[in-house]
């Protein structure tokens, strides 16, 4: 059984069970979107239009909550027949959510995937020929200092800017920048202003990630990307002269 005192389980509108979490007043992911394609779309699809052919591809996976971003980076994977090896790295602060995830209900789609939740769930790392997955039981802050010039993905995936300020400052979004590679990409449900601007007080440019059937997302790299609508983020500082990033 996972529900307990701080998680309770909450069927999404794709089908998938997403979480709600007592503690932050806040689900895992939009019950309006769903929680499987939520994580396809925001993040694995855009993520993966723009870094599908490399050998190697290493992701931070901010934060691991159920490992829905992860697990659907994996899918995507097998489904595509792609044959870069692909290496997650992913910090979570509470450790008894990942000790209690052999309990959570993940969708049909994660089945083949049973022996890697295990592995998380036991050992914290899993590794096959194709696949690393790493998670750090603890603080994303301290974490994400470890790194630089590592990632080429960042799945953004921290909850709203408003419940866990920390991890979406212009300071927080600095590490990011240190460990991105230079044409790394970072993908966010995050629309907010403040957000962007964190981001592109960075050096990052700032993108759109729309389509059919789920609401505006963002989309952040250093280098120029196609087939994104660019923000212009001189435009809405002029219009929003009083806007600020979150600061630590
Ligand atoms: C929106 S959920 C992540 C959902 C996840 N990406 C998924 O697909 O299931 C946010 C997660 O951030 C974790 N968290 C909050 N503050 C954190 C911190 N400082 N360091 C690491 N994890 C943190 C929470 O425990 C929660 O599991």
């Amino acid at each position: 059984m996972f529900d307990n005192k701080l998680h309770t389980m909450i069927l999404s509108s794709d089908g998938s069970y997403t979480a709600f979490s007592k503690e932050y007043d806040e689900h895992y992911h939009s019950t309006k979107d769903g929680a499987l394609y939520e994580s396809l779309i925001k993040h694995v699809y855009p993520a993966f239009k723009i870094k599908e052919n490399l050998d190697e591809i290493n992701i931070l996976d901010i934060c691991f909550g159920l490992g829905f971003n992860t697990l659907a980076t994996l899918l995507y994977h097998k489904q595509n027949s792609l044959t870069s090896k692909i290496k997650i790295y992913s910090p979570e602060l509470d450790a008894s959510l990942v000790k209690s995830l052999n309990e959570f209900t993940f969708p049909q789609e994660f089945q083949e995937f049973k022996h890697i939740i295990e592995a998380i769930v036991e050992e914290g790392v899993y590794e096959d020929e194709n696949f690393y997955v790493e998670v750090f039981l603890g603080d994303a802050r301290e974490y994400v200092k470890r790194f630089e010039n590592k990632f080429d993905i960042v799945y953004q995936d921290a909850f709203s800017p408003s419940s866990n300020p920390t991890l979406w400052t212009k300071e927080y979004f600095s590490d990011i920048q240190r460990g991105i590679k230079d044409d790394g990409v970072v993908t966010t449900y995050s629309i907010a202003l403040a957000t962007r601007l964190a981001l592109y007080e960075n050096g990052f440019n700032i993108y759109i990630n729309s389509g059919e059937g789920f609401r505006k997302a963002t989309l952040a790299s250093n280098s120029k990307l196609q087939g994104f609508e660019l923000v212009d983020m001189e435009h809405k500082i002029s219009c929003n002269p009083n806007a600020v990033p979150l600061r630590d």
